[in-house]
Formats: C-alpha cells, structure tokens, sequence
C-alpha cells in the first residue's frame, strides 16, 4: 500500500509537522507500508523527500510532485531538468500537516480532487475545526461547554474595555486559526492589548479574545474506526511548568522541561466519564472524521469545557494524541493501522 505522508507546509507550525510526520514515519510498517515521503515547502511546493537513518529530508529544490485532478492516486514527477515522469500510484494521503493550509480543509480539497483516500478528517470537520470561531458556535449549537469569547477583526475590534466586561481578565488574544499557541498572548490589561493584537495580525486575519479559565488541562484521543464506531482515549493532563505562565509554543516545542504530560490524567471516575462523552460529542459537532483530539479545561468545582478541537494533532515526542492512545491499549502501529484503514473504508 503506497502512503505519500506530506509534511511541512505553509503554516508557523511547518517545523512541528517535521517532528510529526519524523515519528508518523518511524511507525509506518516498512513491510506492509510503502511510505513517500512528501515535502511541503514553506511556499506550499510539494517535493520528493527521503527517509533515512530516522529521519525527513527537507529538500529546498529537486524533483517537485503533483497529484493530478481525477487521477486517483496518478502522481507526477517533474524533475530539475524539465522532464515528467509517472510515479507509481499513490493509495493513501496522510496529511501531517498542522494549521493552516494543511489542516485546514485545503489538502482534504485537493485530495478530493484527485480521487484518492485520505487519512483523517475531511474538508468539512478540518475547515471547522481549525477556526476556533465557527468551531466554538458548532459545539455551543450541541451543548457542549466551551470558554466564552469575542472575534475581533482588523479596525472592527471591540475596544478594550467592552472585552474586560465581557470576560473579565486576564483574556487570550489568539488567532483565530492557529495551532500550538503561535501568536497567542496573555492579555492582563489595556497596557498589552496593542501589542497582542498586533502579534495576533501577523498570523491571522481574524482573532479571538478569550476569556481566562482558571483550571487544569485535559486532552482526548479520539479514533473513529472503519464502521464509524469511536474510540475515546482515557484523557491526558498537561502540566505546564510555572515558569511558562499558560502552555505556549516555547513551553511546548522549545524547553524541554517547559511542560510535563500526564497520562492517564488522575480524575474521579464520574468526570473521566463524562469528559470522554463530551470529547465524542465534540468530535461529531464539529463534523470531525477520523481523527481529532479533544482539548479541555478542568476547573477547580468539577465543570469543565472544551478549549479546542484538533483534527490533525501533533505527533512529536511530547504530543498527546499517541500517548493517550497507548494508554488506551492502541499502541504507534496499532493506532496507524487502523488511521490508514479507516481511510481507506
Ligand atoms: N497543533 C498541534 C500540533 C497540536 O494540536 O498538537
Ligand atoms: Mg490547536
């Protein structure tokens, strides 16, 4: 079975997805899996990458390679000194591309288009997952719980004060259609408010200010299977270190020690139940397929809310999304495999 797993991309999470798509690589079964490695370069060129001693080349130029409309699965290969040549077929995309213009809804499309299986979630659920906006008045339409917030837009922003009266402070200031906290800053009064809009703008045209939850952090693994059936990870605890003040990109990806994961997460049963109901019901709200994992805040009396859904969520060595699947008894190969049979059903 010939996999093309893309990587890389066009977003500021295009080196997390390096990360990712290193592990995804390392657990694709070279026996049963024939894996083509491809690299999304920053300017969204996909090139013919190689896999060896462990790790992705991220070649700059070389061969560049289309997946062409209707083709199911026909890939070309457009050398350096101008010529074409038919690859074999590809079977299965497996996008491992976070953000914008990977997890987004755009490289479901042109999978689409090209007539070939794709892993994960489709165009629908990653377009609305990814904007935090419609996704939060998806879960809101269903019921689920999820931190309050206003959309702020270039020139059309509430002024700071109505937004400390809507949610009190500190807020978030996000983008709305990040991943891994890029552009994210902590607002405590009107003296920040500036410059967090002006880093927000930078990533996106459309940002949120969010209400300040006071709690611990929970994740979901949710894995659909072929019959359409879901399996619910037992949830997950980030335990960000003081220093980092919230669980930001550098306390991610950067400091080692920046955060720890706790899995499975130490909760009363009752609760564990009902967060890994409300993951499911989130996961079906937002139109989601495949996979996604769902993220949570915890407060101190037991209630609790969805923070955010990710449909392609971050497998790096301190991602969540396998680790919780493990700790569910659906270990790296297992979890592939039944990734790749589900998009192929
Ligand atoms: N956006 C990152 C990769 C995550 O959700 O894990
Ligand atoms: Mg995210």
């Amino acid at each position: 079975l010939r996999i093309a797993v893309l990587f890389g991309g066009r977003s500021a999470e295009h080196e997390v997805s390096v990360m990712s798509a290193t592990n995804v690589m390392r657990a694709l079964d070279p026996a049963r899996y024939d894996a083509v490695p491809v690299f999304v370069t920053r300017d969204g060129r996909w090139l013919k990458s190689r896999f060896e001693d462990g790790s992705l080349s991220q070649p700059e130029r070389g061969t560049e390679l289309v997946l062409v409309p209707g083709g199911r699965g026909r890939m070309l290969a457009l050398r350096a000194d101008g010529t074409v040549r038919d690859l074999d077929t590809i079977d299965l995309v497996f996008p491992v591309l976070h953000g914008p213009h990977g997890e987004d809804g755009s490289v479901q499309g042109a999978a689409e288009v090209a007539r070939v299986p794709l892993v994960g979630c489709g165009i629908l659920g990653s377009a609305a997952a990814l904007d935090k906006d419609i996704a939060k008045r998806l879960l809101r339409a269903a019921g689920v719980p999820t931190a309050r917030a206003v959309v702020i837009r270039p020139g059309d922003g509430p002024a700071f004060a109505e937004i400390e009266r809507a949610l009190g402070l500190p807020v978030f200031v996000k983008p709305a259609r990040q991943g891994s906290s890029v552009g994210v800053s902590k607002v405590a009064g009107a003296a920040d408010y500036d410059a967090a809009l002006a880093e927000g703008f930078r990533h996106d045209g459309k940002l949120l200010a969010e209400e300040f939850v006071e709690g611990r952090e929970v994740e979901c693994s949710v894995l659909e299977a072929a019959d359409g059936s879901l399996t619910v990870s037992r949830p997950g605890e980030i335990v960000p270190a003081a220093s980092h003040g919230f669980y930001s990109y550098d306390a991610k990806y950067v400091d080692a020690d920046g955060a720890a994961l706790k899995v499975p997460a130490d909760l009363p049963e009752e609760t564990e139940a009902a967060i890994r109901a409300t993951a499911a019901e989130a996961f079906r709200a937002v139109g989601c397929d495949g996979m996604a994992r769902v993220d949570f805040f915890l407060k101190p009396d037991g209630q609790f809310l969805v923070n955010e859904v990710n449909t392609i969520p971050g497998f790096t060595d301190i991602s969540m999304y396998p680790k919780a699947m493990a700790a569910s008894g659906i270990g790296y190969a297992e979890l592939i495999d039944r990734l790749v049979a589900h998009g192929l059903a």
